[in-house]
Order: structure tokens, then C-alpha cells, then sequence
């Protein structure tokens, strides 16, 4: 069942947008060699009891921290380690959805950690412009085949590939709630979008493959020939007026468009 929210509800997700960017903002600048995976999470559960929420992920179905940080070949769920020490040249996404006052809030972004190759780079890059390909297309009357469809077009394009067994997915007073949003997809076909639609749209890109395996841990998810992943990742609502408002990226505004 697709939930739609009124302004006001909106509103109160804004806020809890807002709190997230900047609890990522914190934990990027926090990223370089020497560093663990523990480190970055306990930083982010501080800043979000901080500005009193909730970390979202903790105990969800048993997950045990509150952001989930994939190095390299992990894609999503990477499960925070004090032994897992960030290396110069790595890529880590950092994904982290927190709660405010009820309402959920849910991003990702891949950095790099000092100085990373080319390649790298530009997974990060594309990857980032593949949710931009993507939110472009949430306007009122699309549908979400059009969303997905022009995700992965931008991927095939640059000579990578979508993970397809993850999506993004509408959200609101869940973390997850219906539907679920394809990264990939046929233009014109799927859910028809409308006003009051929240949704996290969030492109996770491999250089090689797409396919995954699961760690023994049951929770991290890599690719099984081990190329590297990006994720990007944002909450949006459809407003009245029919266009994509970022909320997990406040100021924002399709004026200065990417
Ligand atoms: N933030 C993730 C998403 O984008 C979900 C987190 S899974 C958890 O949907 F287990 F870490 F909570
Ligand atoms: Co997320
Ligand atoms: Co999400």
C-alpha cells in the first residue's frame, strides 16, 4: 500500500532530512586511512541522538549498528567493525537512515578514502549522476519505469552495471514502505507517480557484474567477481507542485540544476 503525505507531513520529514545531511556531512569528513568502519558509526549514532532521533538501522530485523559502511567490492550492509581500518585508495558508501519525531529519513553516498584511481572516481561520479538521471524523471505523471530506465541507461552508458537485487523504496513512517523503486526498467511502464509520493531513490553501481553474494555474517552483500560498488542515495517528495524536492539535501533547488 502506497502511503502519500500531505505538506505537513512533508514538512516533518524535511526536518529529518535535514539532521541527516548533516550527520553525513560529519561522517564524511571523518573518512581517511586509519580510520574504522566502528569509528564512523559511533560518530553517526552520537550526532543523531544529538539532535534527538533515532538511529533508524539498529536492531532493524537484527541489524547491529546505526549506518552501514561497504568498502570496495561490499555494495550495501556492510556491518560497522573496529577491526575494518579504512586503507588509502579504498571506497567506502556510507548509508544511514535515522528517525525524527516518527518519520524517517534515508541516504547514502560513496567517497573515497585519500588518494583513489581514476576508475574510482569516476564510479563515484556516475554513480551520483545516475540518481540525478533518475530523480529528474519523479515528476508527476511519469512512471517509475522512467525512473529506473534512465538510472540504468547512464550506468550501461559509462560501461558499468545495476544492482538488481536491491532497490530503492518508498518511505515515510517506515524506513521501507511500498513501492519498491527499480533502478532499471522500461520507459512508460510501472507505478504511475503522484503528489505526497516519498520515496528513497538509491542507485547502487558496480564497475563489473552484477551479481552478489551474501557474507557468512548474513547482512553484507558484495559482487561476486569482487568489482566495485557505488551507492547513492537520497529521500525525495513529489510535492504539489509536481517536482522532486530533495530532502536529504536542504537548499536544494532544480533552479541551480546538476
Ligand atoms: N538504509 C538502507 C536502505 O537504503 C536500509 C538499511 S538496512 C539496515 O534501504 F539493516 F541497516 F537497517
Ligand atoms: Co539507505
Ligand atoms: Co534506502
Amino acid at each position: 500500500m502506497i502511503s502519500l503525505k500531505n505538506p505537513t507531513q512533508i514538512a516533518r520529514m524535511r526536518d529529518a532530512g535535514k539532521i541527516l545531511r548533516e550527520v553525513e556531512d560529519e561522517v564524511r569528513l571523518a573518512i581517511r586511512p586509519g580510520v574504522s568502519t566502528a569509528e564512523l558509526d559511533e560518530l553517526a549514532e552520537k550526532l543523531i541522538r544529538r539532535n534527538h532521533a533515532i538511529p533508524s538501522s539498529l536492531h532493524y530485523e537484527g541489524y547491529p549498528c546505526s549506518i552501514c559502511a561497504s568498502i570496495n567490492d561490499e555494495v550495501v550492509h556492510g556491518i560497522p567493525n573496529p577491526k575494518r581500518i579504512l586503507q588509502e585508495g579504498d571506497i567506502i558508501s556510507v548509508d544511514c537512515t535515522l528517525l525524527l519525531d516518527g518519520w524517517q529519513a534515508d541516504s547514502a553516498f560513496t567517497a573515497g578514502v585519500g588518494q583513489i584511481s581514476g576508475e574510482a572516481e569516476k564510479l563515484i561520479r556516475v554513480t551520483e549522476e545516475c540518481f540525478w538521471k533518475g530523480v529528474r524523471e519523479c515528476v508527476v505523471g511519469n512512471r517509475l519505469g522512467d525512473v529506473g530506465y534512465a538510472i540504468d541507461r547512464h550506468a550501461r552508458m559509462n560501461g558499468f552495471s545495476t544492482i538488481r537485487e536491491f532497490t530503492g523504496h518508498g518511505i515515510g513512517r517506515e524506513m521501507h514502505e511500498d513501492p519498491a523503486v527499480y533502478n532499471f526498467g522500461d520507459p512508460g511502464r510501472g507505478l504511475r507517480l503522484r503528489r505526497g509520493m516519498t520515496l528513497a531513490v538509491e542507485p547502487m553501481i558496480a564497475m563489473g557484474d552484477w551479481h552478489l553474494t551474501i557474507d557468512d555474517d548474513g547482512w553484507c552483500a558484495r559482487t561476486k567477481d569482487h568489482s566495485w560498488c557505488a551507492h547513492y542515495e537520497h529521500t525525495i517528495a513529489i510535492t504539489e507542485e509536481g517536482y522532486p524536492e530533495i530532502l536529504t539535501l536542504p537548499g536544494f533547488t532544480w533552479e541551480a540544476e546538476k
